[in-house]
């Protein structure tokens, strides 16, 4: 059979991306440019400042991806790119420059959905996963419990009602003075917190089990903070830390294992930003071995925003015959 190969290209939010795939599970190349540095100093991503910088780097980032795969344009099969969910102005910087390429290079357009590429970056470094499988993808815009019932095929059984886990990890660290991106301060400083220190909320929401609620929690973690200050106390930053990520580890551990269970399932993923979270990763595991279950996750450079990912994704798109035309726009709340 032959090969198929990807460019996939990835601008929903701060990182401008691409990379090239063969055959949905081989890398060839990833490239990211973040823009991290960019937006720390306004404590977040400012939308108009992603598109401009996304306009910069993105012909860069791309001639870079070809040349670490040591491609031509000739000789890739299609061209993948997220047109949603995302910042409208991110997207469409990508969306534009994936419909020039394709019309240019005489290329299929595919389009992804941006969820759909973080549940695929599973794909790449677990090559017997296939599914069905449970996902839980956590990123710092969603939070979704998802069957995975084909490739291309979903089923969300549970979403976050108000802040994603990403989203309350990122407010929880400006809270405590640790800057953007929250998450992987909290996890670093958690490593010399006590978890059990201060009882903070896991919330369930009662008339849909799967769903996800953490502005209650957030809520909780910044009226200690007050409290704290109020009386004088002394906050140990460490053990706020620990305490908040185990509450969000321990509702996300729960609810995953509760859809396990109830459909059967022998085999979990974990996606997203979040995914690359340390006590997350441990506790999942462990829960996953307790019930027999396998567990995936892919390397955290997988976890958090990369055009891989939209490569593994467009691939079974391509397969699956998905073809995008050049009126191809960007979709900022695309449902999976
Ligand atoms: O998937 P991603 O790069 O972008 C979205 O699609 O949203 O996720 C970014 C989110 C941010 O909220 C960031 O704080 C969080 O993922 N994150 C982490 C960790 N690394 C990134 N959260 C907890 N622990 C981490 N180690
Ligand atoms: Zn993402």
């Amino acid at each position: 059979e032959k090969d198929i190969v990807i460019l996939a290209i990835e601008s929903s939010c701060d990182e401008t991306a691409a990379a090239v795939v063969k055959n949905g599970r081989e890398v060839l190349s990833n490239i990211i440019s973040s823009q991290i540095a960019l937006h720390t100093l306004y404590g977040g991503v400012v939308p108009e400042i992603a598109s401009r910088k996304h306009i910069e780097k993105i012909n860069q980032v791309i001639e870079e991806a070809l040349k670490q795969a040591n491609m031509t344009l000739d000789e890739i099969d299609a061209i993948g790119v997220t047109y949603g969910p995302g910042l409208v102005g991110a997207l469409l910087v990508g969306v534009a420059e994936a419909k020039a390429i394709a019309y240019a290079a005489k290329k299929p357009l595919i389009g992804v959905h941006h969820i759909e590429g973080h549940i695929s970056a599973n794909y790449i470094e677990n090559k017997d996963l296939e599914p069905p499988f449970a996902c839980l993808v956590v990123s710092g815009g969603h939070t979704h419990l998802v069957v995975v019932e084909d490739y291309g095929k979903y089923k969300i059984l549970g979403r976050t009602r108000d802040d994603a886990a990403g989203e309350a990890f990122d407010k929880v660290a400006r809270a405590i003075g640790l800057g953007y991106p929250g998450g992987p301060k909290i996890d670093k400083l958690s490593k010399e917190g006590n978890p059990e220190a201060i009882t903070f909320p896991r919330a369930h929401i009662a008339e849909s089990v799967y769903d996800f609620s953490f502005s209650g929690l957030k809520s909780a973690v910044l009226n200690y903070l007050n409290g704290a200050k109020m009386k004088g106390e002394e906050i140990v930053a460490a053990d706020v830390a620990a305490s908040f990520q185990k509450a969000v580890t321990d509702v996300l551990v729960e609810h995953a294992m509760m859809a396990v269970k109830e459909y059967g399932f022998d085999k979990l993923a974990i996606a997203g930003g979040v995914a690359s979270n340390s006590t997350l990763r441990r506790e999942m595991e462990l829960a996953c071995e307790k019930n027999n279950v396998k567990f995936y996750h892919p390397s955290p450079i997988l976890c958090t925003d990369n055009a891989a990912m939209i490569g593994a994704a467009a691939y079974y798109e391509y397969l699956a015959g998905t073809r995008h035309g050049l009126d191809l726009n960007a979709i900022p709340n695309l449902k999976l």
